[in-house]
């Protein structure tokens, strides 16, 4: 039995259409697809992490409407640990999504059921928590249940924080983080809210790590990342160069990648540059789970 990853977070439909072309405000355009697929992006990482062979618990919640089964789909296919996913009344998280040409996208999130996971329903938990190797979590799901974390995390445990969308989150909660997983626009939010001046990402991060942050990974999308480590140099990992097809919940599957290497004891930089190819596997295919590599499919160099 492998070390456990313990995600608290999200659990999405992604309702996603493709188009040439973003539309404008007010204007109408034909797209594609329009199936519903699993997303949320605690999910998404879950699944991440369960599909490359991780033993994977997920703490979130999922309404009783009739999105709450395909928002489950991979999670149960890939075998992660569902008995801290409670059903709220109300609509499950719902997503919608588009993505144009290039592969990028606009997601606008509908929480629904994601609300209900509040201090309360994150303690009464505990028990999902307890035992982890690695705790993710995200910022789908309400601030105080992300603040009534880090108090469950076991002491020998890593905190795996990707604060997206930014919340304006207790300062010890940002300290407890190891490491914090932050884009170019992640890093400069949590850098002002913590009062720090600075320009650009690079300077925000290592201002963070002034200011107690214990480790950071940077991701900078097509450029690759910057892995930042109390006290060493920073090391950039490579971009995996592919042919981006869709690029939603790529950032989510470079981070259940990066857990399980974690969870395993990989130093941080090897298991960033694992993620990186994780993440642009997921880049080459449709949709954020449905995208995601099993164990022994061939991740690009
Ligand atoms: O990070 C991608 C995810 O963001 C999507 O799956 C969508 O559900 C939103 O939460
Ligand atoms: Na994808």
């Amino acid at each position: 039995r492998s070390p456990v990853v313990t995600v608290v977070g999200s659990i999405n439909a992604d309702l996603s259409a493709v188009v040439q072309r973003h539309p404008s405000p007010g204007e109408t355009l034909h797209g594609t697809g329009g199936e519903i697929t699993p997303g949320g992006k605690g999910a998404n990482q879950a699944v991440a992490a369960a599909k490359l062979g991780g033993t994977v618990r997920m703490v979130g919640a999922v309404g009783t409407d009739a999105n709450s089964e395909p928002a489950l789909l991979e999670l149960r296919a890939a075998g992660v640990d569902l008995t801290a996913v409670d059903e709220v009344p109300g609509p499950t998280g719902l997503a919608i999504i588009t993505v144009d040409a290039a592969g990028e996208n606009t997601i606008i999130v509908v929480p629904g059921a994601n609300g209900a996971m509040d201090a309360a329903r994150v303690t009464a938990a505990r028990a999902a928590v307890e035992g982890a190797a690695v705790v993710i979590s995200q910022g789908e799901i309400p601030r105080d249940g992300i603040e009534a974390i880090p108090g469950l995390v076991p002491t020998d445990a890593r905190f795996l924080l990707n604060p997206a969308p930014v919340l304006n989150l207790e300062r010890s909660v940002v300290l407890a983080a190891d490491p914090l997983v932050v884009n170019e626009h992640e890093a400069q939010l949590v850098a002002d809210q913590f009062g720090i001046a600075s320009s650009g990402a690079t300077a925000a991060c290592t201002a963070l790590l002034t200011a107690g942050v214990r480790s950071i990974v940077l991701t900078l999308g097509a450029d690759g990342a910057v892995v930042m480590e109390h006290g060493s140099d920073s090391v950039s990992i490579p971009a995996v160069t592919v042919t981006a097809v869709d690029t939603t919940g790529a950032g989510d599957a470079f981070i259940g990648a990066l857990a399980l290497k974690l969870a395993d004891g990989d130093p941080l930089v090897d298991a960033a540059r694992f993620a990186a190819r994780v993440g642009a596997y997921a880049v080459t295919g449709r949709g954020a789970q449905t995208s995601y590599p099993s164990a022994g499919d061939d991740l690009p160099a």
